[in-house]
């Protein structure tokens, strides 16, 4: 697989993508959570901000390195946990994490992988980190720690903002079903929670397993490695995670796939950024598609930022090779920017770097 000649940016990967996947497939990816609003208001936000260059500054001495939760990282993208990536290529998760090593961005896998925490390991020679969703059973889900451990995961991300699916109704309208030979190879299978007659088929039924503050607490109690919560909107849960002692927060509406109409991390993140106050790293993602997004995402108090739907969009165009374009696409443009803002490091990109109309 080549990388197409008339890709230039993120989004000209995703049109490529929209041609090489089956609708199903592309609905299951694409799509988010009801209307839609919370995706495309996403990419809208970060449009709407605007930033305040500056000019004739000496920034040859520039870099993007940053130090995250004891890595040494060379820039601030990282590889969101999504799952089934064999549904964009035959190599899957293998082809993302082989592409995140070659470019230097922390990988981070899905409990939800179309291969084995294993093989993924093996091929990936850079720093990750195991998404978790709660299991079946306390037993199900430390076995699932363990194996991360064991296989060098160097945190673990607990997502908390969807215990139960998303409305997706594009996926839904597409009859999208996993294809044979594709599954969450890791979990055991999931069983669901029934509710009796009566009862709510959400409340007694879905939600009845649902994980809460006091799991993570005893998540917490099981593992050394750092954990981090993802899926924080509300910066009462990010008080929350850091009152909890955990080790930084994913501000996440999960690329809009949960809950319609939540407002976009970039628009909570000032709030959030202002109580945590540097206590712990906070990490953004949801409609990161250009390095001017993560510019205004450092800016208002992100550490670094994550890229989601673009890895799938990547791998079904060019398998790993166009997702380590894709990072280094992103990564170029994040230079670029910084360079034409007078900033040399990572911690010149401040607030005073956005225009604030009075
Ligand atoms: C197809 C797909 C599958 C995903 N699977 C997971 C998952 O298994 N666990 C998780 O925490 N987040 C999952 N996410 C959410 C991403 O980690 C991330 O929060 C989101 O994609 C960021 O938004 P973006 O796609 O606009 O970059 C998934 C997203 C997509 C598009």
């Amino acid at each position: 697989m080549s990388i197409p000649p008339d890709i230039a940016c993120l989004k000209d990967y995703e049109r490529h993508a929209q041609q090489a996947l089956p609708p199903q497939a592309w609905a299951y990816i694409y799509g988010a959570s009801a209307d839609e609003h919370t995706a495309r208001g996403n990419e809208q936000a970060y449009a709407e901000l605007k930033i305040l260059n500056r000019t004739l500054v000496d920034v040859s001495a520039g870099h993007t390195r940053l130090d995250l939760l004891g890595h040494s990282l060379q820039h601030p993208i990282l590889l969101a946990p999504v799952a089934y990536q064999k549904l964009a290529h035959p190599d899957g998760e293998l082809a993302s994490a082989a592409a995140a090593s070659a470019q230097d961005a922390l990988f981070v896998l899905s409990t939800l992988s179309s291969s084995t925490i294993e093989d993924v390991a093996r091929s990936a020679a850079g720093p990750k980190w195991f998404q978790l969703y709660f299991q079946n059973s306390a037993e199900q889900t430390l076995q699932l720690v363990r194996r991360a451990e064991q296989s060098g995961f160097s945190a673990i991300v607990v997502t908390v903002d969807a215990p139960i699916n998303g409305l997706r109704n594009r996926e839904q309208r597409s009859g999208f079903r996993l294809p044979d030979g594709i599954s969450a190879v890791n979990c055991p299978s999931k069983e669901i929670p029934q509710s009796n007659a009566g009862e709510s088929h959400v409340f007694q039924g879905l939600m009845s397993r649902a994980p809460t503050w006091k799991d993570i607490e005893w998540l917490k109690s099981q593992t050394r490695l750092p954990l981090l919560v993802k899926g924080i909107i509300n910066p009462a849960d990010a008080i929350m995670a850091a009152e909890t002692g955990l080790d930084g927060i994913v501000i996440s509406n999960h690329g809009g796939r949960t809950l319609d109409t939540l407002p976009s991390p970039i628009e909570v993140l000032p709030l959030i950024s202002k109580h945590i106050n540097g206590e712990i790293p906070l990490i953004v993602d949801s409609g990161i598609r250009r390095g001017t997004d993560i510019f205004k995402a450092l800016a208002l108090g992100a550490d670094a930022v994550m890229i989601g739907r673009p890895i799938m969009y990547a791998l079904a165009t060019a398998g790993a090779l166009g997702v380590a374009h894709t990072i280094r696409l992103l990564r170029d443009e994040l230079e670029l920017t910084m360079a034409l803002c007078g900033c040399e490091t990572l911690s010149d990109i401040t607030t005073e770097c956005l225009w604030q109309p009075a």
